[in-house]
C-alpha cells in the first residue's frame, strides 16, 4: 500500500517535472525567435540594410534566420578546419549570392599568340614550404567589387600589381574600372575572364592607376584618354598547366597568380581553412597570394578576394591545398594564369 502511494507520488512528480520542462522549452523557443529578430535588426544596422516594404523584410528575415541556423549548426559540429559567420551576404539565398557577387565566365576561345610561351616555371626544383606575398609587400589593400560581376578584373589587377612590385619594387594600385569599361572581349559587370584582360593590357601598352581611373562598380564607356595614361605594363601572360596543384605551387612561389574557382560555398565563410564541399563549375575569380601549412598540418592556399575587408579573414580566404582531386578544391587549379613582366 505504502509503496503504491510512493509510486503515485513519484508519477505526479515526474509529470510535473516534464510539464515544467515543456513549458520552459516553449518559452526558450520563443526567446530564440526574438533573439533572431534582434540579431537581424543589429545586422541591418551594421550593414546599412533597409528593406522596401514589410513583405521584403519578412522574406529577408526568413533567409537570414535560415542562414543563422545553418551557421550555428555548422559551427557546433566542431573539429572543422573553418568556421562560418554572419557577414554582408547573410540575408541572401545562395543562388542570389552567386548571381550578384561572382562573375567569372568560362573562356569563349582558347589560345592566343602570347600564350605560346609555355610554362615559365616548369624547371623550378626548389619551392619554399610557404609563401606570403602580402608580407613581401606585393599586395595592395583589399578592394570591393560591389554588386558587379567584375571579379575577373580584380583578379587580373592583383596579379599585375604583384608582378610589377616584384620586378620594380613599386606597389601601385591599378584600375579595375579601366578593364571593366575597355576590355570589350569581356562583358564588364556581367562577367569575364582574366586572360582577355591580360591580352588587353598588352595591346593597350599598359594599365593606369586606381587613382586615375577609379572604381565605380558599374559598366561605363571606356575612357580612352585615361586608359592611355599607362603606368604599368606587362609583356605576356601564360596559363599554369591545368589540373596540377604542383605546377600552381611553383607559379605562386614566384608571383601572385589569377585563378578561377567555384565560390558557391564561400557565402558565409568567416575564418580558417575552407575545406567544404564545392563543385568545380567555375563562377568566380580571385588571386592566390601565398600558401602554407596550418599548425594542425592542413595545407592551404591564401587567396585575395574582392568582397571588402569585412568578409572572411580581413578580405582573404585560405582554401585547402593538395586535395585528392587533380583540379584542386573548388576547381582552383583548372584555369590559373599569370602575367609576365
Ligand atoms: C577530427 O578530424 C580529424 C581529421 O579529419 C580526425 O582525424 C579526428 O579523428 C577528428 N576528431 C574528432 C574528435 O572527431
Ligand atoms: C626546361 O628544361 C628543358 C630541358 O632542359 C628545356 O628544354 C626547357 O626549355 C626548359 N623550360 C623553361 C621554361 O626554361
Amino acid at each position: 500500500m505504502a509503496s503504491t502511494l510512493t509510486t503515485k507520488l513519484s508519477y505526479f512528480l515526474l509529470m510535473f517535472l516534464l510539464m515544467m520542462t515543456w513549458s520552459f522549452q516553449a518559452m526558450s523557443r520563443k526567446l530564440d525567435e526574438e533573439t533572431i529578430v534582434q540579431k537581424h535588426k543589429l545586422w541591418q544596422t551594421q550593414h546599412g540594410r533597409a528593406y522596401v516594404n514589410e513583405a521584403e523584410e519578412e522574406k529577408r528575415f526568413k533567409i537570414f534566420k535560415d542562414n543563422l541556423e545553418y551557421i550555428e549548426h555548422f559551427n557546433s559540429l566542431g573539429n572543422q578546419t573553418y568556421e562560418l559567420g554572419l557577414n554582408q551576404f547573410s540575408d541572401l539565398t545562395n543562388e542570389e549570392f552567386v548571381a550578384l557577387y561572382t562573375g567569372y565566365k568560362e573562356p569563349p576561345f582558347t589560345g592566343s599568340s602570347e600564350k605560346e610561351i609555355g610554362f615559365l616555371y616548369e624547371n623550378l626544383t626548389e619551392v619554399p614550404s610557404s609563401m606570403d606575398w602580402i608580407g613581401a609587400g606585393a599586395v595592395t589593400s583589399i578592394k570591393d567589387q560591389g554588386i558587379c560581376g567584375s571579379c575577373w578584373a580584380f583578379s587580373t589587377v592583383a596579379a599585375v600589381e604583384g608582378i610589377n612590385q616584384i620586378t620594380t619594387g613599386n606597389l601601385i594600385s591599378l584600375s579595375e574600372q579601366q578593364l571593366v569599361d575597355c576590355v570589350h572581349s569581356n562583358k564588364g559587370c556581367r562577367g569575364g575572364w582574366m586572360d582577355n584582360a591580360f591580352h588587353y593590357i598588352i595591346q593597350n601598352s599598359g594599365i593606369t592607376t586606381e587613382e586615375n581611373y577609379p572604381y565605380k562598380g558599374k559598366d561605363k564607356k571606356c575612357h580612352f584618354k585615361k586608359g592611355a595614361m599607362s603606368t604599368v605594363t606587362i609583356h605576356g601572360y601564360a596559363d599554369v598547366p591545368a589540373n596540377n596543384e604542383k605546377a600552381l605551387l611553383k607559379a605562386v612561389s614566384k608571383q601572385p597568380v589569377s585563378v578561377a574557382l567555384d565560390s558557391s560555398g564561400f557565402q558565409l565563410y568567416s575564418k580558417g581553412i575552407f575545406s567544404g564541399k564545392c563543385r568545380t563549375r567555375l563562377n568566380h575569380a580571385v588571386t592566390i597570394v601565398g600558401y602554407g601549412t596550418s599548425e594542425y598540418g592542413t595545407k592551404y592556399w591564401l587567396a585575395k578576394n574582392s568582397w571588402g575587408k569585412d568578409w572572411g579573414e580581413k578580405g582573404y580566404i585560405r582554401i585547402k591545398r593538395e586535395v585528392d582531386a587533380p583540379e584542386g578544391l573548388c576547381g582552383i587549379a583548372k584555369k590559373a594564369s599569370y602575367p609576365i613582366a
